[in-house]
């Protein structure tokens, strides 16, 4: 049995967590829930976005599935994602990218990871104003940071039979700190001769990307080219509906999708579960449950190609829990 924490979260979340969460029980997987709110619903709730019984059930379960949150605009409240990766350390931004048969995209054969650090970089929030007319943001990369996040990407890339790491950087101008990060990561593929290894200087990636994306595997990157990257190779295969994500640190991960929680559709039933779904999967490779995740993953794939069951940003006009639905009865089982 899992035991893992659910944040719903605000806008489309709840209707998108409640489809993924029916087609993860109609897997087999035992789960046992323990549904927690952060965001908008919190701040209802509890006055603070991000309360302290969510932070402890996470800090318990160890996982957690995560819907799109809300954030308040001009009132001064930090990002949860931001706190939520702080807080536990998930240096690791995980976010696959691959053409599905039936979404929409100018290619057919992507099928790319973004391995982004998560924790430093010029992220970290050291800047300053010099007088009035001039400001500095200081780029922070440690040895720590570079070895740790390149490392993941290889582990990932033994783990899911992948067969290429690519390292993204800008070293030729930002020698100290882009420098540190490309002589790190030649040091840790060192450490992997099984897997293929080279760099690419980030403005030549991001061209590389758009005109032969067929010919990347696992890309690794310092925060701001992962965090551009990312959202370039979601473009690459048909956009957020399907562009799943995860949070990964030592011994903590939250999986969420990569959208927001699009509030004109909240309550309409329906916003496209599948970024959702796929992070669910991702959520179930990393518990070890690998033939739940395939089979999942296989009635997703064939309900895309069909066509007939899906939401209207992939051309259908099914509800968001229809969807779901399909994908259970694809998978064998009959929706309850
Ligand atoms: P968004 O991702 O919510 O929406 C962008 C566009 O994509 C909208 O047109 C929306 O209708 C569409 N869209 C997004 N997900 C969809 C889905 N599953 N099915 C169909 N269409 C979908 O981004 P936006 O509007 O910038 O942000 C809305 C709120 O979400 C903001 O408060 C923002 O801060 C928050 N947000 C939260 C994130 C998180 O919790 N991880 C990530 C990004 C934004």
């Amino acid at each position: 049995m899992h035991r893992i924490t659910l944040i719903p979260g605000d806008g489309i979340g709840p209707e998108i967590t409640a489809a993924a969460r029916a087609v993860l029980e109609a897997s087999g997987v035992k789960i046992s829930w323990e549904v927690v709110v952060a965001g908008e619903k919190a701040l209802q709730d509890y006055g603070t976005l991000l309360p302290e019984e969510t932070l402890a059930s996470i800090q318990r379960n160890r996982v957690a599935l995560k819907g799109p949150l809300t954030t308040p605009v001009g009132s001064g409240f930090r990002s949860v994602n931001v706190a939520l990766r702080k807080e536990f350390d998930l240096y690791a931004n995980l976010r696959p990218a691959r053409t599905y048969e039936g979404v929409k995209s100018r290619y057919s054969d992507v099928d790319l990871v973004v391995v982004r650090e998560n924790t430093e970089d010029l992220y970290a929030g050291v800047e300053h104003m010099v007088g009035e007319d001039a400001a500095e943001s200081i780029k922070i990369i440690t040895r720590k940071g570079c070895e740790r996040i390149v490392r993941f990407a290889f582990d990932y890339a033994v783990r899911e039979g992948r067969r290429k790491v690519t390292a993204v950087h800008k070293a030729n101008i930002m020698k100290c700190t882009d420098g540190l990060f490309l002589k790190i990561a030649r040091e840790i593929a060192a450490e992997y001769p099984q897997i293929e290894f080279e760099d690419r200087i980030v403005d030549n990636m991001c061209m590389q990307l758009v005109q032969k994306p067929e010919l990347y595997d696992v890309l690794v990157m310092p925060n701001l080219y992962g965090d551009i990257i990312s959202d370039l190779c979601a473009g690459l295969v048909g956009g957020l509906g399907v562009a799943p994500g995860a949070n990964i640190g030592r011994d903590t991960a939250i999986f969420e999708p990569v959208h927001g929680s699009a509030p004109k559709y909240a309550g309409m039933n329906k916003a496209n579960p599948t970024a959702m779904i796929l992070s669910a999967v991702m959520m179930l490779r990393y518990l070890g449950e690998q033939e739940a995740a395939d089979r999942i993953h296989q009635a997703l794939k064939e309900v895309i190609k069909e066509g007939k069951n899906v939401t209207y940003d992939l051309g259908g006009q099914a509800t968001t829990m229809e969807m779901a639905e399909a994908i259970i009865t694809k998978m064998g089982n009959e929706p309850s």
